[in-house]
């Protein structure tokens, strides 16, 4: 259906009230997973959707949440959340149709796609639906992680690596996890990661907003409140009644940009700064973004903003015309509708740009142009804009990880087996044991192989890192010597050694991604990704008050591709922390 742009007022999430009482210390929460109903457009019928509800602890009987996606928690730098999650979802799935069709085996039909979903190990056969937990770019302990393998179902079924926090205080379809908030202040987000369909289930609705705030930024003078508003893009595709459509099919003309919920909404604004907080949630679209003024309102026909923080936290403000955000970055902007006339409109607009600079992103054609408009309707408020000019703001630029001499390097192929099309790091599955040491403490640099099409948005759980550089590759050749030793028995002699690829020299990160904290990077098409990590240190101070929440696990964490179907098939790997000594 082609849909009318522009009717809907843009939703923003409702925010958890945590139980301060429950654990001191910490700040509680309890959030339900529940199957609702919502309208993503004005002229949609409604459609079941998936998401949290968080308990009000003044009001239980009215629980916070909008049907799709989840609300927001805002939570202070250090101070630990205990969140204890509920699974009371159905127990068929919203696409139960997908998932027959998996486990049946049978042929796929059009517009279906391959599945992603071959393994689903441990769940018997009458249990279709499962979830868990992530807290995306957290500093958490592995048992409060929300791995693949910890997922649980409706009626109680637990995977094989399923953990809780006191399970004496849970029933068979909860699990109570503990976050650390040990990181710099910065927008995290929680999504599922259910084993082999986080992709269904995160399409379904299954994320939210997750913001770390650190009470020494008040002296900066950021827009807040009303003025800072988070923006949730995410791509879906709709039935003619209006219900959700899993396709993960690019037809044009039916791919239809979702902000916080609502199809083409609009925002009404004062002509003052904004602060814009983006993430993108879509399963596996690129996004090349900009504010897109009428025109003759300006000298350019892009309204320019900056660039203040990225995943992990601020940073020194950059001023930009347009940026390619990846599925789970996160871009952190102000944004000044002051210079825009009273009645005029900016448009959120995703445009194809060039490939040259990221080869084998998909999502930033034609069929999504428009996303969003900001109105400049309202009258500024309180008589003046008092928040910081950007480009006085006190914000440091964050300092360089070195490498030296001696860091060690590891490698990580993506790799697509020929005969099984499925995608893996090293040609190794995600269930494999975790083959991957890492010295507590340690520096590593992480090179990310991509010798296939398509860029993939890689992701390290636990960490921040920062990009070092890229460079480019002899792909096919690569790709034939790395079957080789795949099919050749692996013989360390015929491992191919990608220096003996490089097609031209290191390419420096972009400057929206040179120094900054990240969590996520965009490894394009033909190249090596380089990124490095400091300090791999699992959490244990952190949360010593909490209990059951300390990381006497091992440290074994994951990094995977943030395409979800990607995810759900195998592009991923666990690793492991080791005490410096072993
Ligand atoms: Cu946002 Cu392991 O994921």
């Amino acid at each position: 259906p082609s849909l009318t742009k522009f009717v809907d007022p843009l939703p923003r999430p409702s925010t958890a009230v945590p139980d301060p009482s429950a654990y001191p210390g910490a700040d509680y929460y309890e959030f339900t997973m529940r199957q609702g109903s919502w309208r993503f457009h004005r002229d949609l019928g409604p459609s079941p959707v998936w998401g949290y509800w968080a308990t009000d602890p003044h009001r239980p009987h009215e629980p916070i949440g909008m049907g799709y996606l989840g609300p927001t928690f805002e939570t202070i730098r250090d101070r630990p959340t205990v969140v204890k999650y509920r699974n009371e979802l159905p127990t068929t799935h919203m696409f139960q149709t997908v998932i027959d069709m998996i486990r049946d085996k049978k042929p796929v039909v059009a517009p279906i796609p391959p599945p992603p979903y071959e393994y689903m190990p441990q769940f018997p056969d009458d249990i279709n639906v499962w979830n868990v937990v992530h807290q995306h770019g957290g500093y958490t302990a592995p048992q409060s992680d929300g791995l693949p393998e910890q997922s649980f179902s409706p009626k109680g079924f637990h995977a094989e690596g399923y953990t809780t926090l006191e399970p004496g205080r849970v029933k068979p379809n909860e699990a109570i996890y503990a976050y650390t908030n040990h990181d710099h202040s910065c927008m995290l987000w929680y999504h599922d990661h259910a084993m082999g369909m986080s992709a269904l289930n995160v399409y379904a609705g299954l994320a939210g907003l997750y913001f770390i705030r650190d009470p020494a930024d008040e002296r900066l003078g950021l827009p807040r409140g009303e003025f800072e508003v988070p923006l949730i893009l995410q791509d879906r595709t709709f039935n003619a009644n209006g219900s959700l459509a899993y396709t993960m099919v690019d037809r044009e003309g039916e791919d239809t940009p979702i902000v916080n919920g609502k199809a083409y909404p609009y925002l009404d604004v004062e002509p003052r700064r904004y602060r814009l907080r983006i993430l993108n949630a879509s399963n596996e679209r690129f996004w090349r973004l900009r504010f897109d003024t009428p025109r003759g309102v300006l000298h350019q026909p892009q309204l320019p903003f900056w660039l203040i923080g990225t995943d992990g936290g601020l940073r020194a403000p950059l001023h930009m015309l347009d940026f390619l955000i990846s599925p789970a970055e996160r871009y952190d902007l102000i944004v000044d509708f002051s210079e825009i006339p009273p009645g005029k409109d900016v448009t959120l607009t995703n445009y194809p740009g060039t490939q040259v600079h990221f080869p084998g992103i998909t999502g930033c054609g034609p069929e999504i142009a428009e996303i969003m408009r900001f109105r400049v309707r309202k009258p500024l408020s309180g008589g003046q804009d008092r928040s910081t000019p950007p480009e006085k703001l006190k914000l440091q630029s964050v300092p360089a990880i070195k490498p030296k001499p001696h860091t060690r390097r590891r490698q990580w192929v993506v790799y697509q087996h020929e005969l099984f099309r499925t995608m893996t790091f090293n040609a190794v599955p995600y269930m494999e044991p975790s083959q991957d040491f890492i010295k507590e403490g340690s520096t590593e640099i992480w090179e990310y192989i991509n010798p296939n099409h398509d860029a993939h948005p890689m992701h390290v759980h636990l960490v921040n890192f920062q990009v070092l550089d890229r460079q480019p590759i002899d792909a096919a050749a690569y790709q034939k010597d790395y079957d080789n030793w795949v099919y050749g028995g692996r013989k360390p002699e015929d491992h191919p050694a990608v220096a003996d690829y490089f097609t031209g020299p290191p390419i420096p990160p972009d400057p929206d991604e040179a120094l900054p904290y990240k969590d996520t990077v965009k490894a394009p098409a033909q190249m090596v990704t380089r990124i490095i990590i400091q300090e791999f240190v699992p959490p244990k101070k952190e949360i010593a008050s909490i209990p059951g929440s300390g990381a006497e696990l091992p440290a074994t964490y994951i990094h995977h591709c943030h395409l979800l179907e990607h995810e759900d098939d195998d592009l991923m790997r666990p690793w492991t922390i080791v005490p410096a000594g072993d």
